[in-house]
């Protein structure tokens, strides 16, 4: 049995549905992994709350008390530095929203951490996308896991599989749906929905960002493949070199127009170089996929990647849906993932 300290950074909808899913879960995660995943503090802009560990804020909820004022007291005395220092050594999950173009404040939580002792464990992508090798290069010192499944597609798993599981064998390319939002849109103007009903649809459901530019202009899915192709290739993709189109601009008469020739259209992100020893590319786009690609049965706000490899084939994954709750789940494997002996 082993107790894991763990401070979350960022209360909007994934920090929230992680709250709720480690309080729900925590003796699932203690019988079955031996682990006493235990939240000890949260932290967001508006100040910090000290908690008493995810253990007895669940025997308190229990037995009655203590539900109504677990998160009332929001403080602006302790730093993040403070709690570090405080807990000594856990996993600092990181749910702040992704800044594509400064990397923070992912970026200077995540190097504070990691020079603090603390394993990262994040949804976010900025800092992965803006400085992956600085923060690789400073996990691998300090002997720590900076771990990203939340931030590469969550709920689908992306690099667990790239990494672990086509371990020896040479991929060759990487596509993928990404991105939940806009499969979610294109399935159901596939529907024959107008585009600006379909987003509404996504965002009703939590699936759309608040401001789901991101999503839709195609710069989430192009992050996502940069992170997943960065990690699983080595590579050092820059999303300055990355050409990115989204679904934006895309009509009713053209889905329409598809479906008359018997295709799908969807939003791939593909990482794939012209030859062996050229650079490796990446890219966002529309595509028109026959209905016998392993991704054009993609709906809704599933996802799918697909690794195309020199001796395991083509490798595909489907499904894991985009929501808060999916996310907070791909957050607490990687935590599992770090503590648990027979992973
Ligand atoms: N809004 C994203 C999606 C999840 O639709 O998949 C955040 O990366």
């Amino acid at each position: 049995m082993q107790k894991v300290n763990i401070i979350l950074v960022g209360f909007g909808r994934v920090g929230r549905a992680f709250y709720e899913l480690l309080k729900e879960k925590y003796d699932h995660y203690r019988e079955r992994y031996g682990l006493f995943l235990e939240l000890r503090a949260i932290v967001r802009k508006s100040g910090t709350v000290l908690l008493s560990g995810t253990r007895k804020m669940v025997s308190e909820a229990e037995s009655g008390s203590g539900e109504k004022s677990e998160l009332s007291g929001w403080i602006q005395t302790f730093s993040l530095a403070d709690l570090l220092e405080e807990f000594k050594s856990g996993v600092l999950v990181d749910c702040t929203p992704s800044d594509l173009k400064t990397g923070e404040p992912g970026y200077s939580l995540t190097k504070m951490a990691l020079s603090q002792g603390w394993h990262v464990v994040t949804a976010s992508k900025g800092a992965l996308v803006v400085h992956p090798s600085e923060l690789a290069a400073e996990a691998r010192k300090n002997q720590l896991a900076l771990k990203a499944s939340g931030a590469t597609a969550a709920a689908l798993p992306t690099l667990d599989v790239g990494l672990h599981s086509l371990a020896g064998a040479e991929i060759l390319a990487i596509e993928g749906i990404l991105n939940g939002t806009t499969n979610y849109i294109l399935t159901r103007m596939a529907d024959g929905l107008s585009f600006s009903r379909a987003l509404m649809e996504a965002s009703e459901k939590g699936i759309a960002e608040p401001n789901p530019v991101q999503d839709i202009e195609g710069w989430d899915t192009a992050a996502k493949m940069i992170i997943i192709a960065n990690k699983v290739l080595g590579t050092e993709i820059k999303m300055s070199e990355t050409r990115v189109h989204g679904i934006n601009g895309l009509t009713e008469e053209i889905m329409a127009r598809a479906a008359q020739i018997g295709k799908t259209i969807k939003l791939i992100g593909r990482c794939s170089r012209e030859s062996p020893g050229a650079p490796w590319k990446v890219e966002v786009g529309l595509a028109l996929l026959n209905p016998d690609h392993p991704l054009a049965m993609v709906d809704g706000s599933n996802k799918g990647i697909i690794f195309y490899t020199d001796c395991m084939g083509y490798v595909v994954v489907t499904g894991g849906k985009s929501d808060p709750r999916g996310a907070a789940a791909a957050l607490i494997k990687d935590i599992i993932s770090i503590y648990w002996r027979d992973f």
